[in-house]
């Protein structure tokens, strides 16, 4: 269930910052009714385990004008692709852009396949990041230490701290100072980037961390950042090293 603010929930909020004291890194998994969380362990219940066939489809595609399957360069994913997931995102080596994991794909998309680059949030771009990123469950997050991701952190946590939108909320009014607490319907978790694309039961589809980021702005009445808007990939990136040492679930379910 969607969470509709009131605005005395809000308040609340905003007054209970600072009561939880700073506790373990916990998944959203772990805040989970038991039904959900078998849901996402057994793979054939797993409603994400079918994107991620897909994805694997794609993976051998040679549909494209340069005629080149991902696999023709990288080879078996399982092993090329374990661990890519832990360390997005990354400040790219050529362009200096700071990109994430899907970015990452449409630049191969791009630059190899000589392909357009697939669109936000459509089946084939949410497949091939979900396979590459599933390569890596059980892995631990481990963020690049690369210094030129410094600032893109920095700002990151800085928005994450900030009060945005009309109800004068920011992400760790509710993350870092409220976790556990309910919400309405909903439970709120510590924001946790561990099991990105996901199957949301409220989507009743497969979503990128994006959109999730989306969902929360439009819930604290702020104007959501657009698709691939560097504020995002610098949300996610404060988020990975925020997360660092849990591990990854892809595809994860969510309610
Ligand atoms: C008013 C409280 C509130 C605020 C403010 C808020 N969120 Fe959330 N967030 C939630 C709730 C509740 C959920 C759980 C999902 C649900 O049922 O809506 C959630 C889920 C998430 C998740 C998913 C975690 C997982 O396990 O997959 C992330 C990531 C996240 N929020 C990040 C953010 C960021 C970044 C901001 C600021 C831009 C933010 N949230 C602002 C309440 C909030
Ligand atoms: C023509 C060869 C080629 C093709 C085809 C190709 N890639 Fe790549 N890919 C590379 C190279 C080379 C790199 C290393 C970065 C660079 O030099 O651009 C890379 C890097 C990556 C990375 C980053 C890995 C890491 O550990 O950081 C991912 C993820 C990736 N490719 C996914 C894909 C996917 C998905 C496809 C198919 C849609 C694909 N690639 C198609 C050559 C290719």
């Amino acid at each position: 269930m969607a969470w509709r603010l009131p605005l005395l929930a809000a308040a609340a909020l905003i007054l209970s910052g600072g009561v939880l004291q700073a506790g373990e890194k916990k998944s959203g998994f772990d805040f989970m009714a038991p039904e959900t969380q078998a849901m996402q362990e057994d793979d054939l219940s797993n409603p994400g385990m079918l994107s991620i066939a897909e994805g694997e489809a794609l993976w051998q595609a040679r549909d494209n004008p340069a005629g080149t399957a991902c696999a023709q360069c990288h080879g078996e994913a399982r092993q090329s692709m374990r661990g890519a997931a832990i360390r997005y995102p990354q400040v790219d080596k050529q362009g200096g852009r700071l990109i994430d994991l899907q970015e990452r794909i449409n630049l191969c998309r791009q630059e190899k396949q000589s392909a357009a680059p697939f669109a936000y949030e459509s089946p084939e771009l949410l497949a091939l990041t979900a396979y590459v990123a599933h390569q890596s469950r059980g892995q631990v997050i481990a963020p690049s230490q690369d210094a030129k991701l410094d600032r893109h952190r920095q700002n990151g946590q800085a928005l994450f701290e900030r009060r945005l939108g009309q109800l004068g909320l920011s992400c760790a009014a509710c993350h870092d100072a409220a976790p556990g607490q309910r919400l309405g319907g909903s439970v709120i978790p510590q924001a946790h980037p561990t099991a990105y694309p996901l199957y949301r039961l409220e989507w009743q589809a497969l979503g990128s961390l994006q959109r999730r980021l989306r969902n929360c702005l439009i819930g604290m009445r702020a104007e959501p950042f657009p698709y691939g808007a560097q504020e995002m990939i610098e949300l996610e990136a404060y988020l990975m090293s925020r997360a660092k040492g849990l591990k990854i679930e892809t595809p994860g379910v969510r309610p």
